[in-house]
């Protein structure tokens, strides 16, 4: 751990709160002591990027509300870990879920899309499914961190974060750089063309999305991001969810984000899979 003393920057206890006060009132994150360090490195790079030389200058920028500086900043503190086909099981299931949908367009919203790998590999299941790439569905991939939007949409990857995909699926879905981007792979246009990026905080009263649905979602991802919310945060999130999601639709979510305290509203229907909680047993499934 980082001793104050060692540091570039003073980085008060207030300053600490105060940064804390106002990504949880912005993005519902919540930031245990345990990230101050975390926190600490994150922004110092924002004060060496905009030459400012202390935490109160910076703080002072912030709270003037400069846009530029407060979108760096959340961006900043954001945790964007993510990977193509992470926590496999869902895609199977994914899959199988597509085989019974029978209303066109199905429409499935990717909450907390990142870097874009994701909605990429709900894509892919759908081709597969579907066998082509003109699949009737359409991937809604959402995010709050502007810089991880850009990246998806760019759909560019290094090679090794597709070596866990199949050769097949390799060859199917990207194209090799070549040149000065050699080593680099890029979504293939027409994969590309199912999803589409934009962003939604996932703690505003509205959503962007909802004008984007009619009918309703076939399925939501909301995987690894309620980690970083407080219980009441989360729950207010998943009840505004709720309506969204179509009477026989699913909602996944991340392997340690169990529904425990919002049981009124979904219910476990298999691994971190869930659906609504009122439906008659085993309805959803026919
Ligand atoms: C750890 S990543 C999870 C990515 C992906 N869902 C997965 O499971 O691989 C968490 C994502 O949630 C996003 N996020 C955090 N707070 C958010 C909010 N209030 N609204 C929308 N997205 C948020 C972050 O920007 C980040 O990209």
């Amino acid at each position: 751990m980082a001793e104050a003393t060692q540091r570039e920057f003073v980085f008060s206890r207030r300053d600490f709160e105060e940064v804390r006060k106002m990504i949880y009132d912005h993005a519902g994150i919540a930031l245990n002591d345990a990230k101050e360090d975390m926190v600490y490195s994150r922004l110092a790079r924002r004060l060496r990027a905009t030459g400012l030389r202390s935490f109160q200058e910076y703080l002072a920028l912030i709270r003037s509300g400069d846009a530029v500086e407060w979108e760096a900043f959340v961006n900043s503190l954001t945790t964007n870990l993510t990977d193509f086909f992470r926590e496999a099981h869902h895609f199977h299931l994914l899959k199988e879920f597509l085989h019974t949908r029978h209303e066109r367009p199905i429409t499935i919203w990717c909450s907390a899309a990142s870097t874009g790998e994701e909605p990429y590999s709900i894509a892919m299941s759908a081709v597969e499914v579907f066998g082509g790439f003109n699949a009737p569905v359409q991937v809604l991939a959402t995010d709050l961190d502007t810089n991880v939007l850009k990246k998806g949409s760019d759909g560019m990857y290094t090679q090794d974060r597709i070596k866990k995909l199949t050769e097949a699926q390799q060859r199917q879905f990207f194209l090799k750089g070549t040149g000065d981007r050699a080593g680099m792979v890029k979504v293939k246009p027409e994969l590309a063309a199912m999803v589409k990026f934009f962003q939604v905080n996932l703690l505003d009263a509205s959503w962007p999305v909802v004008g984007q649905v009619r009918g309703g979602l076939d399925a939501i991802f909301c995987r690894n991001v309620m980690i970083y919310f407080d219980k009441p945060t989360q729950y207010t999130m998943l009840k505004k969810m709720k309506p969204l999601l179509k009477p026989d639709g699913l909602l996944f979510v991340g392997h340690s984000e169990a529904l425990y305290h919002a049981t009124d509203l979904f219910r476990l229907r298999g691994q971190t899979v869930y659906e609504h909680a009122e439906l008659p047993h085993g309805s959803a499934r026919k």
